[in-house]
């Protein structure tokens, strides 16, 4: 069987050679589509059954030329790429490999965050972490990172997740919080970890950011959807010491980085899973999870059920 690789953001060498070795060695067949056009994907996809895939759009279309797609893994947590709908109306199973890249984005997330705090090294003099507070919008598994790696920061940490337990946080050291309010208002740091869902989309915009402390930064390492941009401009230009880090360029960047200049940063393309060892981790779970679904239907992580 035909297991297709399509990554418009390829992995490193050493990841993908480690994907072949697992699928050759399964007995299945790997194409690899690097950097690869819509028409490439559509001509691919043919005669696959199997498809590994990143951020890459994933619609009906791509379904549709794809008769003998069984299985699609996003190597990587958020699947707001995929359409789930269109999947499950073509009986096609839909996977993400949990956790496997998150330490790589909380590691992102501090690496901005030092960044910032130093002024973007233009040699004045910035601040530091420690005893400051970092609130985190989400408890999951890159939340949880964010949290591990915070404390040795010495940084108080606060965190918000309705799905999570507050027993949970607090085994962690993070005092949990209800009100997503609070959460903006109590720390200098906020840090979001939200998937991009019809709830959350535009969802973190002027009021919130206003109700940041003084010299506030807000860090995005989500989805660019989930940030209203006109709110959070408007935020900006009234309070000149608050900032703004992305791992998702705004659609509107080039206006927000000629208005904020050094008070924003983002970073060129989506960096926070861009590895070795995370590529490797997804893109191994990846194939795995593939040819595991294929052999004998195993969906622990399936998506679209
Ligand atoms: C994820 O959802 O796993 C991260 O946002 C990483 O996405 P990427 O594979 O496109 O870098």
């Amino acid at each position: 069987m035909k297991i297709l690789v399509f990554t418009e953001k390829p992995f490193a060498p050493a990841a993908v050679k480690a994907i072949a070795d697992v699928i050759n060695a399964s007995g299945n067949d790997m194409e690899l589509v690097e950097r690869g056009t819509r028409a490439d994907l559509l001509n691919a996809v043919k005669d696959a059954e199997g498809l590994i895939v990143r951020s890459d759009v994933i619609d009906a279309e791509v379904m549709e030329a794809a008769p003998k797609l069984k299985v699609i893994v996003r190597a990587g947590a958020g699947y707001d790429n995929i359409d789930l709908q269109a999947a499950t109306n073509h009986g096609i199973c839909v996977m993400n490999t949990p956790g496997q890249n998150s330490n790589a984005v909380a590691e992102l997330v501090f690496g901005m965050i030092v960044m910032m705090c130093r002024n973007q090294y233009n040699g004045t003099s910035g601040s530091e972490l420690k005893g400051k507070s970092l609130g985190i919008y989400a408890f999951g598994q890159v939340g949880r990172n964010v949290a591990r790696i915070a404390k040795g920061f010495g940084m108080k940490i606060q965190a918000l997740d309705v799905f999570v337990s507050d027993e949970v946080m607090e085994a962690e050291g993070v005092t949990p919080v209800h009100d997503v309010n609070e959460l903006f208002s109590q720390n200098d740091f906020v840090s979001l970890h939200i998937p991009a869902t019809p709830q959350t989309r535009n969802s973190i915009g002027y009021d919130l950011v206003m109700k940041m402390p003084k010299n506030g930064v807000l860090v995005n390492t989500a989805r660019k959807e989930v940030i209203d941009e006109e709110g959070l401009k408007k935020a900006l230009e009234e309070r000149p010491d608050l900032r703004y880090v992305s791992d998702i360029k705004p659609a509107a960047a080039e206006e927000f980085e000629k208005l904020f200049a050094s008070r924003v940063f983002f970073t060129p393309k989506k960096m926070g899973a861009q590895t070795a060892e995370a590529n490797f981790n997804a893109g191994v779970a990846a194939a795995e999870q593939s040819i595991a679904y294929l052999k004998d239907g195993w969906n622990k992580f399936q998506v679209n059920k």
